[in-house]
C-alpha cells in the first residue's frame, strides 16, 4: 500500500457521462485502482470557469460520483472526492499562480480555444485555470496523470511549474508524468465524426450519455453518419465514420480492427451500425443500472463525498504546509497533522 505509485486525476462534473469519456477515461480509472494509490476528484472549481445552471452543477456533481461508483471505482479502496471540499486546492492554486507565468499562461492552446468560442466571458479563472489543475495535481505528490491527448499540455505546465518551484526551495514537488490511453483517447461525435464526442455540442444524436436509454442509443447508431461506400474497413482519414464505429465496437468487445473487418466484410453499414450500437447498450447497461441504484441513496453518496473530503484533505494538506512553511507563511493555523 504504502509504495504503490500515485495517480491523480480530475473531470469535469458537466463532461464525464459521455460514451467517449468512459471509453477514454473511466475505464481506464478504474482499471489504474487496483494497481495504484488512485485518487479522482470533480472537479466542480474549474466547471464554473464556465457560466453554470446552479442546479444542474449541483445534481451532476452526485451523478459524476455515482457513475464513478458504478464504473468500478471503490471509494474504499480509492479517494474520490470534489475538489471544492478540500479547501487546500484554492489555497495552493492562489500560490502557484505566483510562481507561473503570465506568458506561459497564454501560450495554453485550451485557454485560446475556449477564449475564442466563448468571447463575451473570458474570466481570470478561464486564464489560471491550468494553475488550479498543478494545484489538483501537485498536492497529492502524484507520480501519474491519466488524462486524454488534449490535457497534456497542462501536466507539461504543471512540471514545469513544479521544477521552477523545486529549484527555488528544494524538493518539495514530486515531478508527474502524463498517461494518455491508446486506445479509446479519441472517440468521436457520431454526427460529425471529426470532432470529439462532447456533450457540450449540439443535441443531434451524435454524443452517447452513459445514462441514455437502450433504445436511444440504438437509434443514435443508426443515424450515424458514415461515407458513400459501404465496406467495413479502418482509415480514420478516409472513413472517419466507420473507422469511429469500428473504434467503438472494438473498445466494447476487445476485438481486433482486422478482427472486426473480417466478420463484416461483404456486409453493408446498415449491418454494422446496429451491431454496434447494442454492443455499446450492453457495456453501458450495468453501469446505468448500478448508478441508478447508487443515486437513489443520496446518504450512502454524502457519506462518500465526506469520507473522500476528509482522506484527500490529510494528504493534501501535507503539501500545503510543506509549502507554506517554504514560502515563508506561517503554517501552524492550517488544520491539525493528526486529523486521520
Ligand atoms: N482539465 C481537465 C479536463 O478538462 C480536468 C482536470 C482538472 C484534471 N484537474 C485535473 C485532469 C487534474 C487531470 C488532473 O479534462
Amino acid at each position: 500500500m504504502e509504495n504503490k505509485k500515485i495517480i491523480l486525476s480530475g473531470i469535469q462534473p458537466t463532461g464525464i457521462a459521455t460514451l467517449g469519456s468512459y471509453l477514454g477515461a473511466l475505464k481506464n480509472w478504474a482499471a489504474l485502482s487496483d494497481e495504484y494509490d488512485c485518487y479522482y476528484t470533480v472537479v466542480d472549481m474549474h466547471a464554473i470557469t464556465a457560466r453554470q445552471v446552479p442546479a444542474d452543477l449541483r445534481r451532476t456533481q452526485y451523478e459524476q460520483v455515482a457513475i464513478l461508483i458504478a464504473c468500478g471505482i471503490d471509494p474504499g479502496k480509492n479517494t474520490l472526492f470534489i475538489q471544492s471540499h478540500v479547501p487546500a486546492h484554492a489555497q495552493l492554486a492562489w500560490v502557484l499562480n505566483c510562481y507561473t507565468m503570465f506568458g506561459e499562461l497564454s501560450r495554453m492552446t485550451q485557454f485560446k480555444d475556449k477564449s475564442a468560442k466563448n468571447d463575451e466571458n473570458i474570466n481570470a479563472g478561464l486564464f489560471t485555470y491550468p494553475t488550479l489543475q498543478a494545484a489538483d495535481i501537485l498536492l497529492y505528490q502524484a507520480d501519474l496523470v491519466p488524462v486524454g491527448a488534449d490535457q497534456k499540455q497542462h501536466v507539461e505546465l504543471t512540471r514545469n511549474i513544479a521544477v521552477r518551484f523545486n529549484g527555488i526551495y528544494g524538493d518539495v514537488f514530486k515531478l508527474p508524468e502524463p498517461y494518455i490511453p491508446e486506445v479509446g483517447g479519441k472517440i468521436m461525435d457520431l454526427q460529425t465524426p471529426t470532432r470529439k464526442m462532447s456533450k457540450s455540442e449540439i443535441a443531434d444524436g451524435g454524443c452517447i450519455l452513459m445514462l441514455d436509454k437502450p433504445e436511444d442509443i440504438l437509434r443514435s447508431f443508426k443515424r450515424a453518419v458514415t461515407d458513400s461506400e459501404t465496406c467495413i474497413r479502418f482509415d480514420p482519414d478516409n472513413k472517419p465514420g466507420i473507422s469511429n464505429l469500428i473504434q467503438i465496437y472494438s473498445v466494447c468487445t476487445g476485438k481486433e480492427y482486422t478482427d472486426i473487418e473480417n466478420e463484416f466484410s461483404g456486409k453493408g453499414y446498415g449491418d454494422f451500425k446496429p451491431v454496434v450500437g447494442e454492443a455499446v447498450i450492453e457495456l453501458l447497461r450495468p453501469i446505468r443500472e448500478e448508478t441508478r441504484k447508487i443515486l437513489a441513496d443520496k446518504a450512502y453518496l454524502e457519506n462518500v463525498f465526506k469520507e473522500g473530503a476528509e482522506k484527500a484533505s490529510y494528504t493534501a494538506n501535507k503539501t500545503l504546509r510543506k509549502v507554506y512553511k517554504k514560502i515563508g507563511f506561517i503554517d501552524s493555523f492550517l488544520p491539525a497533522k493528526a486529523q486521520r
